[in-house]
């Protein structure tokens, strides 16, 4: 659907992507991932038809960006950065004037607002001026405009950015909410709000793609390995002694207490089959198993931020803060 090719871009002396090259199917649902500066926002702007490239090419549904760019921006809804946002306009009228730019049918202009509207929950305030809206509604405007022609293919760049806890959750439940609908990009700094709505993921790294991959496949990039975390109902001493015949495992570390594990694996998801068995038969009562994250972020942080270059422990701590279970 989207097809990315050696694309590089200069701004005067300072490269600010080099050589990107990846591609993303119809439907899927993809995490653009890097540190601030690494170029997603280059990267954006670019797939969307709002700036040239200095080299390489992209498309999007066949359709070459600057061959066939009106055909492009038809079928893409884009969230930039900067949420191009009329605030002397009311929120309707607002999305009304998106639609027609987009060429949607005049006789479906009203269904198409009221559908972007439902969405993206801003009944309460469509009759409000933008001006008015607290930054979490105004980003839901960018979002609404983003989707008001129901496009096949939708790029938000930072959609979270800015906002406080409450509205991120909002935020990324929309997300989900659209998943399957559109074939979505997603950039961001923060490895979390790839973890919450994305399957795949695309990292880079100073101008640079460093990963592309699902994230079940990257979080055990390295050495075919894995780590699960475990929460027992009962304590155990020596959770290593009871799991070390079972095949598969190559760790056992505690947690926080002896209730709280992690183990870590070699090989496919069949390893890890075999040991909730093995607690579930010792009796110690399975309350939660769940794919260890730190894995993920350890692969980030090392493709992002490299072994030898030290990052604030606030930051990290920023970065793992939501928590995932399947
Ligand atoms: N208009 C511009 N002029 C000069 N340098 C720019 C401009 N826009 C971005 N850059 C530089 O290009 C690099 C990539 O920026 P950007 O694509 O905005 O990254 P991101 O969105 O990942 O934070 C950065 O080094 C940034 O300083
Ligand atoms: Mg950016």
């Amino acid at each position: 659907m989207i097809e990315v090719k050696q694309l590089c871009k200069d701004y005067g002396n300072i490269r600010a992507i080099d050589n990107v090259t990846f591609s993303i199917q119809k439907g899927d649902v993809v995490g653009f991932l890097g540190p601030n500066g690494a170029g997603k926002s280059t990267t954006m702007k670019i797939i969307t038809g709002f700036m040239a490239p200095s080299s390489g090419s992209a498309s999007v549904a066949g359709f070459d960006v600057f061959e066939n760019p009106i055909e492009v921006k038809k079928r893409i809804g884009y969230l930039p950065e900067t949420p191009p946002v009329y605030s002397d306009m009311f929120v309707r009228d607002y999305l009304r004037y998106v639609a027609s730019l987009k060429q949607v049918d005049k006789a479906k202009i009203n269904s198409f607002v009221d559908r972007a509207i439902e969405k993206t929950n801003l009944n309460q305030v469509s009759h409000r001026l933008i001006h008015h809206l607290s930054k979490g509604f105004k980003q839901r405007v960018g979002i609404a405009q983003a989707i008001v022609s129901d496009p096949e293919v939708l790029i938000l760049d930072e959609p979270t950015v800015g906002l406080d806890p409450k509205q991120v959750a909002e935020i990324r439940d929309l997300i989900k909410e659209l998943r399957g609908q559109h074939t979505i990009i997603l950039s961001t700094h923060i490895l979390p709000e790839v973890q919450a709505t994305c399957e795949r993921v695309v990292i880079i790294n100073k101008g640079k793609i460093v990963a592309q991959d699902t994230i079940q496949n990257l979080s055990t990039l390295e050495r075919g390995q894995g780590k699960v975390f475990i929460r027992l109902r009962k304590e155990i001493q020596d959770l290593a002694g009871l799991l070390k015949e079972v095949q598969g495992v190559i760790g056992v570390d505690n947690g926080a207490n002896k209730k709280e594990w992690k183990v870590d694996y070699k090989g496919d998801e069949e390893v890890i089959g075999r040991v909730s068995e093995k607690i579930v038969s010792s009796g110690l009562g399975l309350i939660e198993l769940s794919p260890s994250k730190v894995d993920l972020e350890d692969v980030f942080l090392k493709l992002t931020y490299g072994s030898d270059n030290k990052i604030e422990s606030s930051e990290k701590s920023a970065q793992v803060s939501s928590h995932v279970t399947v």
